[in-house]
Order: C-alpha cells, then sequence, then structure tokens
C-alpha cells in the first residue's frame, strides 16, 4: 500500500503528555521529527516576527491555508486576532477546533479556497512543499491572493537551489536506508525563489520580498525561504 502526504496527516494523533496546548498542537502538525524538533518560545518568536513583518495586529484577520491542527495560527488567536484556516486532514482540522473555539475552520483542498469571503492577511506556514505540481501551486497562490485584502506570506518554502543539501541532510539525519524506507513515494515540491517572484508578480502583487527562513532547532531552516507581499 502506497502512503501519500495525505495519508500521513489524516492519520496524525495529538499526544497529550505533551506539556501545553500549544506543544500539542504543534506535535500533531509535525514540528516532532527528528529534524524540525521546535521549542514553543522559537515557534512563539517565529510567529512574532513574521506577524510583525506583515502588520498583523489584533484588529486584523488572519487566515491559513494548510492550517493544519493550528500551530501557527494558535499564538494570533490568543492575542486576539480573528483567525481561519482551511486544510485537507480533518483530523487536525478537529484538533484546531477543539484549541481555538472561536476560529473559522474549514476541511478541504486547499486547491478550492473560497475567494468570496475576503480576510486581512493569507498565509501559508509549511505547505506548499506538499503540493503535487507547480502548476497547482501558482493556482493556490492566485487565490490567496485573490482572498487577500491587505497582503500574504508563503513561509518555509523549500528552495529549488537548495534540493541536494536538504536531501542529504533530511537523509543523513536517520540514516540514508531508513529515510528512504519511511519517505518513500513521499516527494517534497522544492521551488525556486524566481519562479515565485515571477509568479507573484504576474498576479499583481508588490512589495515582494523573499527572504531565508530562520528558526531555532528547525533543522530544515537553512533550506527554506519565506515569502511576503501585498495587494495593491
Ligand atoms: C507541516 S503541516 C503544517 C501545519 C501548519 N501550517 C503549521 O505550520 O503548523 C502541513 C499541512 O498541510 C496540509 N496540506 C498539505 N497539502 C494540502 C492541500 N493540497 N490542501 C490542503 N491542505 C494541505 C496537511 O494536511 C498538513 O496539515
Amino acid at each position: 500500500v502506497t502512503r501519500t502526504w495525505k495519508d500521513i496527516w489524516e492519520a496524525r494523533r495529538i499526544d497529550s503528555t505533551r506539556p501545553s496546548q500549544l506543544a500539542q498542537l504543534m506535535a500533531a502538525d509535525g514540528l516532532d521529527s527528528g529534524f524540525s524538533e521546535v521549542g514553543e518560545a522559537a515557534w512563539r518568536a517565529v510567529a512574532a516576527r513574521i506577524g510583525g513583518r506583515l502588520g498583523v495586529t489584533p484588529a486584523s484577520s488572519l487566515f491559513e491555508v494548510g492550517c493544519g491542527a493550528g500551530a501557527f495560527l494558535y499564538p494570533f488567536d490568543e492575542a486576539g486576532s480573528p483567525v481561519g484556516g482551511l486544510d485537507a486532514s480533518a483530523t487536525l482540522v478537529g484538533y484546531a477546533r477543539a484549541a481555538m473555539p472561536g476560529a473559522r475552520l474549514d476541511v478541504g483542498d486547499a486547491a478550492k479556497l473560497d475567494i468570496d469571503e475576503k480576510w486581512d492577511f493569507v498565509v501559508s506556514f509549511g505547505v506548499f512543499l506538499y503540493f503535487p505540481t507547480l502548476e497547482y501551486a501558482a493556482g493556490v497562490l492566485a487565490r490567496m491572493a485573490a482572498k487577500a485584502r491587505r497582503g500574504i506570506a508563503i513561509l518555509d518554502v523549500a528552495d529549488a537551489a537548495k534540493r541536494a543539501e536538504a536531501m542529504a541532510m533530511r537523509r543523513g539525519s536517520m540514516g540514508a536506508a531508513e529515510y528512504d524506507d519511511k519517505y518513500r513515494g513521499l516527494d517534497h515540491l522544492f521551488i525556486a525563489r524566481d519562479w515565485m517572484r515571477d509568479t507573484l508578480r504576474g498576479l499583481n502583487l508588490t512589495d515582494i520580498a523573499i527572504e531565508d527562513q530562520s528558526l531555532a532547532d528547525y533543522g530544515n531552516a537553512p533550506f527554506r525561504y519565506n515569502v511576503f507581499a501585498r495587494t495593491r
């Protein structure tokens, strides 16, 4: 039986022995593997930095595509921003709903993101690498741009220029044979920074900025980047 990424995200379960609700959501979202054992403080810091970079305040709404169990949204929900999200995993959306009863959370595919209901900021953290093709990614970017009133951010994108290094790190961290067995048929979509910039320009977004990922204890960080853009 071939496992797909969708099977994997559907099979995630909350580990209630984790010390806090945020730690439980982070682990459910996959921030608990050997190369992504991120601490809560580092996670809160990265969310605060990204929120600040976009201009998110408690008065502005934040929607996440591929929100999973809601680890990224959680600090913003705590701070009082209206938050919402869409994710293909019914399991993870269930955990997000339990953790953030006031949030607007839907189960569904990113390619079908609703664009009629506008939100101030539309973001996606650690999700584009699971998309099947660049064409699919381009379709999601167009919907994110159409849904956002003020700005979008695509976070933790796997950098096409660092594909070989990223795979060497991942395979080396657990042994190549074990990695290949565990991740057989589970590929990541690596995206070139130029493709990202050109695609966002084509959507008439402005102030496009691409920055290196920086997240303490996150082994994938050197191979990932963040993208920010404003709607006109
Ligand atoms: C690594 S988790 C990240 C969750 C959350 N954004 C976070 O940062 O904690 C990846 C998430 O992307 C979701 N996902 C992957 N491909 C998707 C797609 N095509 N449509 C909707 N969700 C998708 C998975 O279900 C999973 O919840």
